[in-house]
């Protein structure tokens, strides 16, 4: 069947679907309906049914969603049906953490090697994931049809890496380095930056707890002085 073009903000939410749909599969549940589901990921129904419609509607009417199917298939559009050959370029704290996680490759990504420049990390295996130069880099990405890379090194070293693994072909860029990269266009870029989730976790609880403090003067008629949320100095 021809697919329409699905939207950027369904996309973004295909990995919320697959994880509860991986989830329901655990949990020997065959099919669900949109409420169910809704209840599960506190999402409404109507949103569910949208974002569901967009893959040719997998629901039947009273009977919901074939659980099974609907993970192949989104398993599918996100191309982790697919095995994706992957390396980390800087074995350091966060190199090793990503190597060390089991799950990546239950998805089908595959931690090829790991490449550093500290002579006292070349050598050492992590998970069955070696730690090796950069200077074998070019050579590797071609070797292992490697198409992933993930960006664990300083920001002022990544634009010269990034140059580097475009140049010998990779594809995608799994960018933790504070810094934006320029890439060409048939290269993709995955920001991830745990600090900028950290800020919005921040606004939200700043929010509610001054809500909660406006509510309480509001009540005691403005007596009760500034709010509690203590002012850090800036660096
Ligand atoms: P780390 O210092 O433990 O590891 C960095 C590693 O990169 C070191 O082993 C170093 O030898 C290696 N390296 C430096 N230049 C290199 C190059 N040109 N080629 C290959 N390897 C090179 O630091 P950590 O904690 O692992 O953080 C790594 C980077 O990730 C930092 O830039 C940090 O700011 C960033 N970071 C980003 C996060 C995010 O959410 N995006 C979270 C935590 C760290």
């Amino acid at each position: 069947m021809e697919q329409k073009p699905i939207s950027k903000a369904v996309i973004a939410r295909l990995p919320r679907y697959y994880r509860h749909l991986s989830e329901l599969m655990e949990e020997g549940v065959e099919r669900i309906s949109s409420n169910e589901l809704s209840l599960r990921m506190k999402v409404t129904a109507s949103q569910i049914r949208q974002d569901l419609n967009n893959f040719g509607g997998f629901g039947q009417q009273g009977y919901g969603y074939n659980v099974k199917y609907l993970y192949t298939e989104i398993a599918k559009i996100m191309g982790v049906d697919r095995q994706h050959n992957l390396i980390i370029i800087g074995a350091g704290n966060l190199g090793q953490a990503i190597a060390n996680y089991a799950n990546f490759e239950r998805r089908g990504f595959l931690i090829k090697g790991m490449f550093d420049i500290n002579p006292r990390l070349i050598g050492r295996v992590v998970r069955g994931a070696e730690i090796m130069g950069v200077e074998n880099l070019e050579k590797f990405i071609v070797d292992h049809e490697v198409q992933i890379a993930a960006l664990t090194i300083p920001k002022t070293k990544a634009p010269e890496i990034a140059d580097r693994l475009v140049a010998a072909g990779i594809k995608a860029i799994w960018n933790f380095a504070h810094t934006d990269l320029v890439v060409p266009d048939d290269v993709v870029v995955e920001n991830v930056h745990l600090s900028e989730s950290l800020m919005r976790l921040s606004y939200r609880v700043c929010s509610i707890q001054d809500e909660k403090e406006r509510r309480e003067r509001a009540q005691d008629g403005g007596t009760s002085g500034a709010g509690k949320g203590e002012r850090r100095q800036q660096p």
